[in-house]
């Protein structure tokens, strides 16, 4: 079947927190995309629509075995049905197991530059960020080992946050990676919250690890955060899964979510869940190919006109990590810059932790990206001369 990612769709006026810009913006920035959901998720929501009553939801067994079956068949790894809760969103979900397995004023470690909504989930609960930078040489990422052992050994850290695929600088992290974390966070005790959010949308031709599947031991001392809502476009209907398969710390962490009232089942979330993991292998696949074309056009277009912005090379996500550190004056100010003088929105690397970063996401339709590349060599252009 032939998907059509090309056609812009009219999102203003339909409550997108994306589109919420004057009418001459173009935003590139918050991690949804401005394509439909697979046809099949389309359809099971009219269905469920059509019944037209929309009581209180419990959900049905077919929910974790839709998900079992996806990671089974993609990534041949097996999930146990039961080990799986659902929750509203993965951001609630790490707010609520860090309550439930950390203490206050104790240390979660999180690997930088980290996804922003990690710090407030952190200090918000009163716990203590202990940064693991990322070494950033030669225009690529890697993780500092001897560092994390240094921030794991600290009595006072009791977790780690992994982004697996990374966001912000779309990263894959490899099974020796993976291992090597699971080692250093079995000798010190340490809890791993792996995200994987953004497990499915890798580049053609690349595949993610999950953590749990490295070894029996990061298994057993892990959570994973998975979900659908990235992967098939469904932020809206506030679907996400906690994964753990250590029958203790589910119980702590089932009650936890509870507790924390972010276990309630929208009308529409597990149809459009079961549906998305059941019949979209065609469609993600299509769309991976499509996002690594943007991509690609995007390498083409920096190289070829603002040579001074150095495209992160990734293998996952749909966002791109622009290092600006080249340019003259205070990139600090550059995202506000560009939205002033050209309308183009993207994320400021401050945000993250990176002050000289730009983040752009590009799952759009190609015009859309085309404008945005144009608008985006205007107001470097402009910025450049300002600050010669
Ligand atoms: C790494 C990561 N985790 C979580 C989220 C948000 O998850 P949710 O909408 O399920 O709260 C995002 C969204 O961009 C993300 O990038």
């Amino acid at each position: 079947m032939e998907y059509n990612f090309d056609t812009p769709i009219n999102r203003r006026g339909t409550q997108s927190v994306k589109w919420n810009v004057g009418e001459t913006e173009l935003p590139m920035w918050i991690a949804d995309m401005d394509f439909t959901s697979p046809p099949e998720v389309i359809q099971a929501v009219q269905q469920r629509a059509q019944h037209g009553v929309f009581g209180y939801c419990a959900m049905p067994s077919a929910w974790s075995e839709a998900l079992s079956g996806w990671w089974s068949r993609r990534y041949q790894f097996s999930i146990d049905p039961k080990t799986l809760l659902f929750c509203t969103g993965v951001v609630p979900a790490v707010s609520s197991v860090l309550r439930r397995l950390t203490c206050p004023g104790e240390n979660v470690v999180l690997q930088t530059p980290a996804y922003n909504a990690f710090f407030p989930s952190i200090t918000n609960n009163g716990r203590h960020v202990l940064e693991n930078p990322l070494l950033y040489e030669n225009g690529e990422y890697r993780l500092d080992f001897e560092d994390l052992e240094r921030k794991l050994s600290d009595t006072q850290t009791t977790l780690l946050i992994l982004c697996n695929p990374h966001n912000p600088t779309g990263k894959i992290w490899s099974r020796e990676d993976l291992t090597q974390i699971g080692a250093l966070c079995e000798k010190y005790h340490v809890i791993v919250l792996s995200d994987e959010i953004h497990c499915d949308l890798t580049d053609p031709g690349c595949r993610y690890v999950p953590f749990a599947s490295v070894s029996e031991t990061c298994r057993r001392m892990s959570v994973t955060c998975i979900a659908p809502t990235k992967t098939f476009n469904l932020a809206g209907l506030q679907s996400a899964a906690v994964m753990v398969s250590d029958e203790g710390l589910r119980n702590r962490i089932r009650a936890g979510l509870q507790t924390d009232g972010i276990t309630g089942l929208n009308a529409f979330a597990a149809d459009a869940t079961i549906a998305a993991y059941t019949h979209g292998d065609a469609w993600l696949d299509a769309l991976r190919t499509y996002i690594y074309k943007n991509k690609t056009a995007v390498r083409t277009f920096l190289s070829e006109n603002l040579p001074q912005i150095h495209l992160i090379p990734s293998q996952a996500t749909y966002l791109l990590w622009l290092d600006c550190s080249a340019l003259p004056g205070d990139k600090t100010k550059l995202s506000a810059f560009l939205r002033e003088k050209t309308g183009l929105f993207v994320s400021a690397g401050s945000a993250y932790g990176s002050p000289d970063f730009l983040r752009m996401n590009i799952a759009c339709p190609r015009c859309i990206l085309d404008d945005g590349l144009a608008r985006l060599k205007s107001g470097i252009d402009i910025f450049i001369k300002e600050n010669q």
